[in-house]
């Protein structure tokens, strides 16, 4: 039998960080000053990321990028990187991103890349939590309650389950 499915999700937008609720505001922040640090020279486009642990501590990343350039890394994927390496058993609850071109901030939010969804995924199905993404450009902030929303029908540690004892 054939039956016609859909999903949707909700995400709140808001027009400037002043707005933003949960300390996000702070999140951002971060997330544009680690902006300034990214090592970018071939795209030239800086991008940070901050992530909040859930002691409330900012960890944060920035895109790494190499003359090979698949060997570069994402803002995001640094960020992860970094709080797993260092507090690995303090959850991961929110991240925000921002970049800065030639003409300072995006206008428009940039929106994390399929692999660091995948990555961010990891983090919300092994602490089994939520981590709420906030999406920052110069005139609009969208927040995501969870990476999941952002990867629909994605694969995790429950589909191993289906194959492994
Ligand atoms: N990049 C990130 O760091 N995060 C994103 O969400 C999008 C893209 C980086 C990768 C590369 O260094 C540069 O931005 C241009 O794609």
């Amino acid at each position: 039998m054939k039956q016609e499915a859909s999903i949707s999700f909700k995400y709140n937008e808001f027009s400037s960080s002043e707005e933003l609720e949960n300390g996000d505001d702070e999140l951002v922040a971060a997330a544009r000053k680690a902006a300034l640090s990214a090592y970018a020279p071939y795209s030239g486009f800086r991008v940070g990321a901050a992530a909040r642990l859930e002691s409330g501590m900012v960890v944060c990343g920035t895109n790494v990028e190499n003359a090979a350039f698949p060997s570069g890394i994402c803002a995001e994927r640094s960020a992860v990187s970094n709080a797993v390496s260092n507090h690995r058993d303090d959850k991961i609850i929110a991240i925000a991103v921002a970049a800065l071109t030639s003409s300072g901030e995006t206008e428009e939010p940039v929106t994390p890349c399929g692999n660091c969804r995948q990555v961010l995924i990891e983090e919300e199905s092994r602490n089994d939590n939520k981590v709420r993404v906030v999406l920052a450009g110069r005139s609009k902030i969208l927040v995501v309650n969870s990476v999941s929303d952002l990867l629909p029908l994605h694969f995790n540690k429950s589909n191993l389950k289906l194959i492994l004892p």
